[in-house]
């Protein structure tokens, strides 16, 4: 063999390698989106609060994120899963772009699709940010070890399978987007009600699949799983909170007082207690301005609290 022939094969391998290095490192770029950014522990704690994953992800108060919450829907019931960092029984073998994924998309390489019992249908528009320090706060949580319960499902919703045909149909994803007409006190605002808190959730109107009426966004659920009316939220002055001024949301989100010197019921106060009244002074203005800002929608099945002057 001559000496030319085993230089050109070695220049060969070099190149070899250094072309899968190149696309080893491109394809981590197309993966993880997420690479560059590093979570801040003391603000996922604080979206884990506000956003409600602690609630619904904790049933005994001395086991945060362990699960075993059951949500009941038309559907049948759905028991929430361990989220802690246990590797066995909750989610400590998930890698950052396998818990964004679940977040952003509904789905992800490790369990496939999600049930939208876990409204990732909001979550989607998290920023990257808050969704990697949310991971990071995560994984400093004490790992439980506590089984998940099977969800207790009627059929085909018993099949995992069967929520991938919801989330193609109904399901957007997509980060939240600036609105640049508006300031950034507004644009908070909207992050929070919209991605954040959720509200929608609750407070809209949803198909007999569970989908909520677009154009009924927020104008109140005349009955909810739980035969509850949600009330208008939409500044509506006849049906909804039209009435009612930015201090008046303000005060019902931090200690749950109505402005008729009422106190809110159900599900709300759950909210209030566990979630809303942890939020900044700041950002409770923020949803408060953000509110009274939307479209009036008018909803008689689903009236407000009227105040009382
Ligand atoms: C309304 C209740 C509810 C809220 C609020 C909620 N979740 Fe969940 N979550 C669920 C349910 C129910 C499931 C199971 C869905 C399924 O089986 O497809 C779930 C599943 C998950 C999973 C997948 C775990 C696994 O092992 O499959 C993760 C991760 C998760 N939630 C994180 C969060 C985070 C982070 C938040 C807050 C931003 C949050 N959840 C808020 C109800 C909730
Ligand atoms: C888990 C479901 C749920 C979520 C999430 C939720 N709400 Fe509510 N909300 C309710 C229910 C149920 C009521 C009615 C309580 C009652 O009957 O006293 C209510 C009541 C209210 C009221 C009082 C309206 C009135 O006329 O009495 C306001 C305002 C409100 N919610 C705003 C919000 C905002 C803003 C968010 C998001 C940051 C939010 N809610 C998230 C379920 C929810």
């Amino acid at each position: 063999m001559d000496i030319n022939f085993i230089t050109r094969r070695i220049q060969r391998l070099i190149n070899t390698i250094f072309f899968c290095f190149v696309f080893y490192f491109l394809s981590l770029q197309q993966t993880t989106p997420y690479a560059h950014l590093i979570g801040d522990v003391k603000q996922g704690e604080y979206v884990f609060t506000v956003a409600g994953c602690q609630s619904c992800h904790t049933e005994k108060p001395a086991a945060t994120g362990a699960g075993g919450v059951e949500i009941r829907t038309p559907f049948g019931s759905f028991y929430t899963p361990n989220i802690t960092p246990h590797p066995i029984f909750g989610i400590g073998l998930w890698s950052r772009d396998q818990f964004a994924d679940a977040l952003r998309y509904g789905k992800n390489s490790r369990v496939g699709s999600f049930f939208p019992s876990f409204p990732y249908t909001s979550y989607t528009k998290m920023s990257d940010q808050d969704i990697i320090s949310l991971y990071t706060y995560i994984m400093t949580l004490p790992k439980i070890a506590q089984e998940n319960k099977s969800h207790e499902l009627d059929f085909p919703f018993s099949w995992r399978f069967s929520s991938n045909f919801w989330r193609l149909l109904f399901f957007q994803p997509g980060t939240y987007q600036y609105n640049q007409n508006s300031d950034e006190v507004w644009n908070r605002g909207a992050y929070l009600v919209q991605a954040i808190g959720h509200c929608a959730e609750c407070h809209s109107p949803r198909n007999f699949l569970g989908k909520i009426v677009n154009d009924m966004t927020l104008a109140g659920n005349p009955k909810d799983y739980d035969g509850a009316v949600v009330p208008n939220v939409t500044p509506d002055s006849e049906t909804g909170i039209g009435l009612w001024k930015e201090g008046d949301i303000v005060a019902l989100l931090k200690f749950g007082t109505l402005p008729n010197g009422d106190v809110v019921g159900g599900k709300m106060m759950e909210f209030v207690m566990n979630a809303s009244s942890k939020l900044s002074d700041k950002d409770l203005q923020a949803i408060a301005l953000y509110l009274k800002s939307l479209p009036p929608v008018y909803n008689p099945e689903a009236i407000a609290t009227k105040p009382e002057f």
